[in-house]
């Protein structure tokens, strides 16, 4: 007898890096992949696309930055499935381009709400889940613009944002220790999305390639790490 599928969800699965993560788990099979979005009729039509390859995939509708929908969401995955294993924090924003000296702190703001705080809420009700499953995978999809150690001038409120989701991921995989739960940061690249725009170097397949790694590694699979290309680099 095969075993039940894991369940994952995917924040900002309608579009980009997120849909892309969800081909591929479906793609792999094993996984009830779940794509979360704001836009319930975009999230609707992501799996249509994903139904016209074969591939089989289901909606929630979920703004990040809304407790009551995330909590909501959290306990309609649990109604449908009883568990979840896997949560791949993909939904993020960037929101300017300029010198941290001209940012304005409303969006800082906002943009630690979209790539920071809505990550910690989701990971923070999804563990006891994953604790009472004995299974946990967590994402975060971050950037290498987000490493401390080449961090350089321009896009400052993005490169901020995505330094301290990392150090919730490193921070949040001190916390599990030995548990079962792996938490590790994801680089995708520059890659071809509306975010990353048409010159970007890497295609879709490219970029979610690590993500689709890391949310399913194996049990002696690494935790607490940042990943490019399925390799280690320094924060
Ligand atoms: N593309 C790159 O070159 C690149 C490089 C490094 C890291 N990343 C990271 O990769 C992740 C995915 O990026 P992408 O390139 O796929 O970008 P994208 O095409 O702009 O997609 C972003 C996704 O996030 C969703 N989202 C934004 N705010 C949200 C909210 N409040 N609640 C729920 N969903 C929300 C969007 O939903 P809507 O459709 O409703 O707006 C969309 O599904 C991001 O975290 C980004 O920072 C991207």
């Amino acid at each position: 007898m095969s075993p039940s599928p894991k369940v994952a969800l995917i924040s900002g699965g309608n579009r980009g890096l997120g849909l892309e993560t969800g081909r591929q788990l479906a793609t792999l099979g094993g996984y009830t992949v779940i794509l979360g979005s704001r836009d319930q009729a975009l999230g609707d039509a992501a799996c249509a696309r994903l139904a016209q390859a074969g591939l089989t995939a289901e909606t929630l509708q979920l703004d990040v930055t809304d407790p009551a929908m995330v909590q909501a969401a959290i306990g309609e995955i649990l109604h449908r499935h009883g568990a979840l294993h896997v949560l791949v924090n993909n939904a993020g924003i960037r929101l300017e381009m300029g010198s941290l000296l001209d940012t304005d702190p409303a969006l800082m703001r906002e943009m630690f709400e979209v790539n920071v705080v809505a990550q910690l809420r989701l990971a923070q009700l999804a563990v006891p889940h994953m604790q009472r499953a004995g299974y946990g995978r967590i994402v975060n999809v971050s950037s290498l613009l987000g490493q401390m150690s080449t961090m350089g001038a321009g896009q400052g409120a993005y490169k901020v944002s995505k330094a301290s989701l990392n150090a919730v991921t490193a921070a949040l995989a001190a916390e599990l220790g030995l548990s079962p739960i792996k938490v590790n940061s994801a680089s995708p690249g520059w890659t071809r999305t509306d975010m990353g725009g048409a010159s970007a170097t890497r295609s879709v397949t490219q970029g979610a390639d690590t993500i689709s790694w890391l949310a399913t590694l194996p049990d002696d699979g690494p935790t607490g790490g940042f990943y490019h290309d399925r390799k280690l680099v320094v924060w």
